[in-house]
């Protein structure tokens, strides 16, 4: 509102102007000053994805392409199947073709430097999406969810699983009295979320796991130790399926529950627990296992009982975001962030806006995925959108 009244101020003003001083030229007959001489039909936003083997990412994709091409810009929607210099080059490319703004989802947040530097030189705002660009001044804003608190609602959602937590995810009165035994999984360590992911999980973890309430038997406690490399599945499946052999198969152990950072990883260490007979879904014995982004085949997996919770995090919001992120920077605006301290990129602290995220467990999924239409419940049964 204000925004628009102000410029509908400098306008008049422009126009009164504009005739006092009895000038041709049309001064005044522009809307504003804000910046963008260009209308939205005449500019490219480049939008540079990781990869197309995670669901969110196709849909984070599509959502930003419609709210730009909405808005009158042209985009050009980019996947570098977790390659880095296929990222590098589709950039390198986006900068030489002159497009007006990039927005970023990267691989590696640190291997764009370059590509970061060349926009700037070229007077290119860069929108980092959801995973921060690291280690260079050229990046102008950032849009993500609030990743601490991911990790923290993944250690809640496990310990309510475990019994530890009741359902107002205060301490249980008729919590397990014996120690519960737990494995511990992370993202990968080039993406700037995993370490936030780790610290918001362990910041609730690690007082249960120093009283004794849980224990982690392969002794695998570190970040280093639990990283995912590109996040990927059969990674995850293969590491689960050495625990079980290190320090369960032919042993007492038994295993309660998997923090597990994201969905297509829940579901490679469930194939592993399933195929060591550890039970087909939590009623018959199966391990409590986390996630993250709602990805229909887990949701479909939490309704029948086999993934415990996983994560919500709503794209379509980010990509909102990152679209008006990129409509403010080309009207010359500058956009709101809501956190201007927490993400430190190592050259400068990036103004950010953060999102919410929400647990989804089987008592709620219909409410919060079903309901707000993110999915329909034809597509939780069948698991496929
Ligand atoms: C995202 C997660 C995603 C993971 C793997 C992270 O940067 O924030 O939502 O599960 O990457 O793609």
């Amino acid at each position: 509102m204000q925004n628009r009244s102000m410029k509908m101020l400098g306008a008049s003003a422009a126009l009164v102007l504009g005739l006092t001083a009895c000038s041709g030229g049309g001064a005044g007959s522009d809307e504003g000053d804000g910046g963008g001489d260009a209308a939205p039909e005449d500019m490219t936003v480049g939008v540079a994805m990781p990869t197309q083997t995670y669901e969110r990412w196709l849909n984070d994709g599509a959502s930003v392409e419609e709210g730009l091409e909405e808005l009158g810009y042209t985009a050009d929607l980019q996947f570098a199947d977790d390659d880095i210099p296929t990222q590098q080059q589709q950039i390198d490319q986006m900068i030489t073709q002159e497009y007006d703004a990039l927005i970023i989802a990267s691989i590696d947040g640190s291997a764009l430097t370059s590509q970061l530097d060349a926009a700037a030189a070229a007077d290119i705002p860069v929108i980092s999406y959801d995973r921060l660009l690291t280690n260079s001044e050229n990046v102008d804003f950032y849009v993500t969810f609030d990743n601490f608190a991911v990790g923290q609602e993944q250690a809640r959602a496990l310990l309510y699983g475990l019994g530890v937590l009741d359902e107002n995810f205060e301490e249980a009165e008729d919590a397990p009295e014996e120690t519960l035994n737990v494995e511990l999984f992370a993202g990968s360590l080039d993406d700037n979320n995993a370490r936030f992911f780790w610290d918001g999980a362990m910041d609730i973890l690690e007082p249960y796991i120093e009283d004794g309430t849980l224990a982690v038997p392969s002794g695998q406690t570190t970040i280093e130790q639990a990283a995912t490399q590109r996040w990927e599945q059969e990674t995850a499946q293969e590491r689960m399926e050495n625990l079980i052999t290190s320090d369960y198969r032919g042993s007492d152990a038994e295993l309660d529950g998997v923090l597990s950072p994201a969905d297509p990883l829940s579901r490679g260490i469930i194939n592993a627990l399933r195929s060591a007979g550890m039970g087909d879904d939590i009623e018959s014995g199966l391990p409590i296992v986390t996630g993250q982004d709602a990805e229909i085949a887990s949701v479909s997996l939490i309704a029948e009982g086999v993934q415990h919770s996983t994560i919500f995090k709503d794209t379509r919001n980010l990509a909102d975001e990152a679209v008006n992120a990129a409509d403010a920077f080309l009207n010359g605006e500058e956009p709101e962030a809501n956190d201007t301290e927490s993400y430190d990129n190592g050259s400068a602290v990036i103004p950010s806006y953060l999102l919410p995220v929400e647990m989804i467990l089987e008592e709620n999924y219909e409410e919060i995925l079903v309901e707000s239409d993110f999915y329909t419940e034809e597509q939780v049964e069948s698991g496929q959108q």
